[in-house]
């Protein structure tokens, strides 16, 4: 994820930028870069790779001034390289921007400012929005900045410099965090606290739609229609490593509860304005090319696997077309059935595993197309695909995955409507109310993490298991597949999931008193057959946790010893809402049980060998 740094004071900013980037390292980032006011002017220096890379460029020249903003990038919009690593400016040179998040609408502003003579150096969104500054510049770069924001639409968090102007600092906050730092002659601005916590302990935390203007002696602060507020300050008083998790004990649980955002980030610009259709524009693949698929392979490992089960069905479901989900490490050794009218979906959170990347070479060898969703721009997967769906998720630091794979769940939805919309397996109608549906997710995912609680009550009641059993039908069966590879990489339980139908057919003689069973029943028109398997295993003494919709409380209870209900929404979508509190379950089950949460024993975040 992006980090922001910016200092005005009375020291020398270089130094101050670079420690504040350091901080920000564990939020991952591809490129790094600093822009100082110096004798010569507004002077920029960037570098892709490791900080210790800019540094080096650094070490021989160094920026001398006293202002100054930095950035480490996690690249969105472009591969990593210096063009694209921020800060960026505009022509004239005279202006500077940091900028984390995403413009949604900048291919059309660049486009006009491309007409109007204007030329660009990097592929990113942000190097629009300094030209854009710039246009609006007549004196003041407050305004300039309110006018420029105004025609942006998106997720920012900004710094801005410009030369014109070199005792002032700007910053904006619209749906991405930016927090103020207040310190003694010297005002700090940065994208999370770790970054100025040695400076100062003071800061402001900007709301969405708020700006600051930052000098040595003091902070205004306003909206950015440039109505003054005033705020209180906030005293930090969390340790370094606290800080870095944003105030979270873990980073699993940090990544846990930046699901809603992470849901919000990779829908946005992917649904058209009206909210009627998918507009999935980074795709190369032609409509005239996806008319001629006939199968469809989705090829991934473990947690990204389970997110590919869950595409199946939506695929199926939404564009009819035939799909085999494969574990990555089998599916080159079976002779797949792969044509040119093949679809070969890859879905990888790193981009870099190993058995992922050898499926996809088998895949581009017999000729079909790849299509690959992952988490990082620039990886290996993302490079060797025809086409990449980037999931919006940031940086994911704890080895279970979470934001991940459901971001890759939403990356499925919008390429299954997709799929739809250009085959016309669904009408218009339909594919608007999936998507309406789809925006309410995150708000109903804030609504579960509310009851975390709740959750933490079960997992430590049944922590102590040696075994347990994750059941569901349909889609609840995939969802309970993630729930139990979670379960088992961080809280060491033996857990198996099976498909509710199947337990009779071997399992169940597993099953005996105090076995604890965690069953989905989210998929209403198989609930009462889910119902019936239930009563299979509490007639042999299973303690059922049933996992439902709300309003289905009342029906189910009889039936479990214990019920979590969910927020309803299509059932196709339940899987994004349901996955939650089984996270939060493996969660609070390694926590009771004194393991180490985000490093679990024997595994790695990145898996690079068959
Ligand atoms: C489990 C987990 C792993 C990964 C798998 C694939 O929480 O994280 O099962 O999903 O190793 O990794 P990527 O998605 O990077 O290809």
């Amino acid at each position: 994820m992006c980090g922001i740094v910016g200092y005005i004071g009375h020291r020398q900013s270089q130094p101050i930028l670079l420690e504040g980037l350091k901080k920000l390292e564990y939020r991952g980032y591809d490129s790094a870069g600093i822009a100082v006011f110096t004798e010569q002017g507004l002077e920029i220096t960037k570098s892709v790779g490791r900080l210790a890379n800019l540094e080096g460029r650094l070490s021989g020249d160094p920026l001398k001034g006293t202002v100054g903003i930095g950035h480490t990038r996690w690249a969105t919009h472009g591969k990593p390289s210096d063009a694209n690593s921020h800060p960026h400016t505009d022509n004239s040179m005279k202006f500077s921007v940091v900028h984390n998040g995403i413009i949604e609408n900048y291919l059309e502003l660049k486009e006009e400012l491309v007409q109007a003579g204007h030329r660009f150096q990097s592929e990113t969104d942000t190097e629009v929005i300094s030209h854009l500054i710039a246009v609006e510049y007549e004196g003041d770069i407050v305004k300039a900045v309110q006018k420029a924001v105004r025609k942006m639409r998106g997720a920012f968090a900004l710094g801005v410099l410009t030369e014109h102007e070199p005792d002032r600092l700007v910053a904006v906050r619209y749906a991405s965090p930016l927090i103020i730092g207040i310190g003694e002659g010297e005002k700090f601005i940065a994208s999370d606290i770790p970054a100025i916590l040695e400076h100062t302990r003071d800061i402001y935390i900007l709301n969405d739609g708020e700006m600051a203007v930052l000098t040595r002696e003091g902070v205004e602060l306003m909206t950015i229609e440039g109505n003054f507020i005033s705020k209180d300050v906030f005293h930090v008083d969390w340790d370094l490593m606290t800080a870095e998790k944003g105030g979270f004990d873990h980073f699993m649980l940090k990544e846990i509860h930046e699901q809603p955002k992470a849901y919000s980030d990779t829908m946005r610009g992917r649904v058209s304005e009206d909210g009627r259709s998918v507009a999935l524009s980074e795709l190369s693949i032609t409509a005239e090319q996806l008319r001629s698929i006939d199968r469809v392979h989705i090829v991934a490992c473990g947690t990204a696997m389970h997110a590919g089960l869950v595409g199946k069905t939506v695929i199926e479901q939404l564009a009819r077309i035939p799909v085999e989900t494969d574990v990555a490490s089998e599916y080159r050794y079976r002779s797949p059935i792969i044509t040119p009218r093949t679809l070969v979906i890859v879905v990888s959170q790193s981009g870099e595993t190993a058995d992922t990347l050898a499926a996809l070479r088998e895949a581009k060898r017999n000729g079909a197309r790849v299509l690959a969703i992952t988490n990082v721009v620039g990886s290996s997967v993302a490079r060797e695909a025809d086409d990449v769906i980037i999931t919006l998720a940031g940086p994911e630091i704890a080895v279970a995955s979470t934001k991940a794979y459901t971001s890759q769940l939403i990356a499925f939805y919008l390429f299954g409507l997709h799929l739809a919309q250009t085959l016309g397996t669904q009408d218009e109608a339909y594919i608007a109310r999936v998507l309406a549906a789809m925006q309410s997710l995150p708000e109903q995912v804030e609504r579960i993490l509310a009851q975390g609680e709740v959750i933490k009550e079960v997992a430590e009641s049944i922590a102590h298991n040696r075994s347990l059993f994750f059941i569901g039908r349909g889609l609840d069966y995939a969802v309970a597949m993630e729930g139990s590879l979670k379960l088992k990489e961080i809280s060491y339980i033996h857990s198996e999931a099976y498909a509710a139908g199947e337990l009779k057919h071997g399992t169940l003689a597993l099953i005996e008193e105090g076995v604890p069973v965690i069953a989905l029943i989210t998929q209403e028109e198989l609930q009462e057959k889910t119902l019936s398997n239930i009563k299979e295993v509490k007639a042999r003494g299973a303690d059922v946790l049933g996992i439902v919709n709300e309003g289905a409380e009342a029906e189910i209870a009889k039936s479990v010893d214990t019920l979590f209900a969910i927020p309803r929404t299509l059932p196709l979508l339940t899987p994004a809402l349901s996955v939650i509190p089984l996270q939060l379950l493996s969660y609070y089950a390694s926590l009771s049980l004194g393991h180490d949460v985000d490093k679990p024993r024997n595994l790695a975040k990145s898996v690079t060998v068959e």
